[in-house]
């Protein structure tokens, strides 16, 4: 696998790889890389015939006080993980390259008004930065498809409808959620999780599968899922709500369709989501 920091570099490795007739496929992370990233590669094998995954800690998408100087940063390990799924190419780019502008970068994509429920309630203006950054990353990498986990299904949905309109000639692919055996949801800030934490972490999944597993009608999904997190306290719950899985607002009690039960916590210092469909 080669690995290139800038710009120019990473345009020259793919036009190589361009004129030989592959398609790219490119999988955006933010390192500390997991089985879920790595199953997202996978799914990029299915697709194209080069995979480009790109490694930023993208700080135009955290807020004040948020984990960006303590997020992980595990490029060694990263590398040889990618290796050994395949990947043909990583963009490692610093802050310079990604905005060479300067800081704060300017916000050029705009998540609107979903971008400002749920996850971008709790986070203002992440939504916006993750828009921009991927769009830059796009607009860099020029592939015709792009691997996103359905674990974050509201960034999911957002990067789905700007493509829609911007990115018109790209795939987005979205991957299924990988878990623990105990049903939590693979996610990079799991290791800020210490032991009696990553028990009561284990609890937002379950709650999402009691949702499911009683889906006469939401409100009785959501009871459901209500009732396991209040033998919780220890975990903070922001939010379990259900969304139109294709329009990403509440449904009404008489929903009939495709469902996301969207559930975020915060345990000790660690803010968490996982999402389960559920169809009415
Ligand atoms: P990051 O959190 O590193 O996630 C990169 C990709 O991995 C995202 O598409 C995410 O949904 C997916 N992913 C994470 N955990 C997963 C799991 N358990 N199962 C399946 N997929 C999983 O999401 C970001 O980075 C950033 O916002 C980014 C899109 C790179 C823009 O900066």
């Amino acid at each position: 696998m080669q690995t290139v920091n800038d710009a120019t570099s990473l345009a020259a490795a793919i036009e190589a790889a361009q004129s030989t007739g592959k398609k790219i496929a490119f999988v955006p992370t933010m390192g500390a890389l997991h089985a879920g990233h790595l199953s997202l590669i996978s799914a990029a094998r299915n697709h194209a015939d080069f995979v480009v995954v790109s490694i930023f800690v993208n700080p135009l998408q955290f807020g004040v006080g948020e984990d960006f100087e303590k997020y992980p940063r595990t490029l060694d390990a990263d590398i040889e993980s990618l290796e050994s799924v395949g990947a043909n190419l990583l963009f490692a780019p610093t802050v310079d390259v990604m905005y060479p502008d300067g800081q704060p970068a300017p916000v050029t994509k705009f998540s609107g008004e979903i971008g400002t429920r749920y996850e971008g309630a709790a986070r203002p203006g992440h939504f916006d930065g993750m828009l921009t950054v991927v769009a830059r990353l796009f607009d860099l990498v020029k592939p015709d498809f792009a691997i996103f986990g359905a674990k974050d299904a509201q960034q999911l949905f957002l990067i789905r409808r700007m493509a829609k309109t911007d990115y018109p000639q790209l795939q987005i692919v979205s991957a299924p959620i990988v878990r623990e055996p105990s049903g939590l949801a693979l996610s990079s800030r799991n290791r800020y999780l210490d032991a009696a934490s990553h028990q009561v972490a284990e609890q937002l999944s379950a709650a999402i599968r009691a949702g499911h597993a009683t889906a006469q009608k939401p409100s009785i999904a959501l009871e459901s899922a209500r009732a396991v997190m209040s033998q919780v306290p220890e975990a903070k719950l922001d939010y379990i709500a259900l969304v139109d899985a294709d329009t990403f607002e509440t449904i009404p009690d008489s929903f009939k369709g495709r469902a996301l039960m969207l559930i975020a916590a915060v345990v000790g210092t660690t803010r968490l989501i996982d999402n389960i469909e559920i169809t009415f």
